[in-house]
């Protein structure tokens, strides 16, 4: 193959993202010059976080700007190299884009090491970024302790099913929200899940309580707006509640209004702590599988099939106007 298919991003998105909000581009492969590697993508994640990238709105990160290729993690293989630290055939993890080809100066790479367990897509699950949030989110900002229980939103998309699996490593009971019986029968019929809520199945608010009488330690919120207001009705005294993500809210168009029950913080004396996963980065050598935060993760099933980038047909755009919404692992082409 000769030439590299790209999606830029052609517009930033008013609400729910179009596929006119991107545009395929078709350039030559780059070529690597001094201190440069060239990768080509085998797999890209769709996440949430993507439909944030594409907002002007002041983040963590900044945007990606328009005409810029859209930003995605990606895992590929080195294809030529001109770079002291990576070599061709050498697996690699970095924000290459959504893109075939992809030249890098190593910043925010790294290599992998794929084996028949370890395989390239897990390191945009329970290996990667996706197992690291739950990793950090879970036991640093949440602070898990031995025995306690954890409420879990978002339960069974790549951040949740790490999050509730690494719970039950640490003997936690665990529950989590999720939408479907589908869904909930996976978590605990799979996944070791001790109870799971339908938050589209009826009314949320009895539904957590029936399922948590004893309420929880830790509530682990990916998810914001009512599921979060619910969630905070159902802390224990000195719970810790983890914002990690509001999947809910990032389509929305006007300013997303704060929790009405946010005084059971007050009631349960209970602390709110929001965290990105970068704030760990001196900390993700624990991801090798021989350590023990890496054999942590390696105990856990991976949720998302990372779909095979723009491989043979030019879907990117409606998948990737379908990420903030739809865990990834219904992406696979
Ligand atoms: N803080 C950090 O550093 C960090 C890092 C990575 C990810 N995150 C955040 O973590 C969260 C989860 O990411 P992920 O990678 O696990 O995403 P994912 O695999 O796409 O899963 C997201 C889940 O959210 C649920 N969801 C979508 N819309 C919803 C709605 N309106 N109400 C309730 N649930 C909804 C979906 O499940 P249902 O079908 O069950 O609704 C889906 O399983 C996101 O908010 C993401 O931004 C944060």
């Amino acid at each position: 193959m000769s030439e590299n298919r790209q999606f830029r991003l052609a517009a930033r998105p008013d609400g729910e993202i179009k596929d006119s909000d991107f545009e395929l581009v078709t350039e030559s492969i780059p070529k690597p010059v001094d201190n440069q590697f060239v990768v080509a993508t085998t797999h890209i994640s769709l996440d949430p976080a993507m439909r944030g990238w594409m907002s002007a709105a002041r983040s963590y990160i900044p945007p990606v700007k328009v005409g810029g290729v859209m930003r995605a993690l990606v895992v590929g293989r080195v294809t030529a190299s001109r770079h002291p630290k990576f070599a061709p055939g050498d697996w690699v993890h970095g924000p290459f884009g959504v893109q075939e080809y992809a030249v890098s100066d190593g910043l925010g790479a790294y290599r992998i090491e794929v084996t028949d367990r370890l395989t390239p897509a897990s390191y945009l699950g329970v290996l990667g970024l996706t197992g690291l949030t739950a990793y950090f989110g879970l036991l640093d900002v949440g602070r898990l302790r031995q025995g306690e229980s954890v409420l879990v939103s978002g339960a069974a998309g790549g951040v949740g099913t790490a999050v509730g699996q690494i719970a039950k490593i640490k003997d936690a009971i665990v529950f989590g929200v999720a939408g479907g019986p589908e869904k909930c029968r996976m978590l605990v019929e799979e996944l070791g899940f001790d109870g799971a809520i339908d938050y589209k199945g009826g009314d949320l608010h009895d539904a957590l309580r029936e399922e948590t009488p004893d309420r929880v330690d830790v509530f682990f919120d990916n998810v914001g707006g009512v599921v979060l207001d619910e969630g905070l009705t159902r802390l224990q005294h000195g719970a810790r509640v983890v914002l990690c993500g509001a999947v809910s809210h990032y389509n929305a168009r006007e300013p997303v209004g704060g929790p009405g029950n946010y005084l059971a913080l007050l009631v349960s004396r209970a602390s709110m702590t929001g965290f990105v996963v970068s704030d760990f980065a001196i900390r993700y050598q624990e991801r090798s599988p021989s350590s023990p935060a890496g054999s942590t993760r390696g105990a856990c099933a991976a949720s998302r099939t990372p779909w095979r980038a723009i491989s043979r047909s030019s879907r990117a755009c409606s998948l990737a106007s379908s990420a903030a919404k739809t865990p990834a692992s219904s992406l696979s082409s």
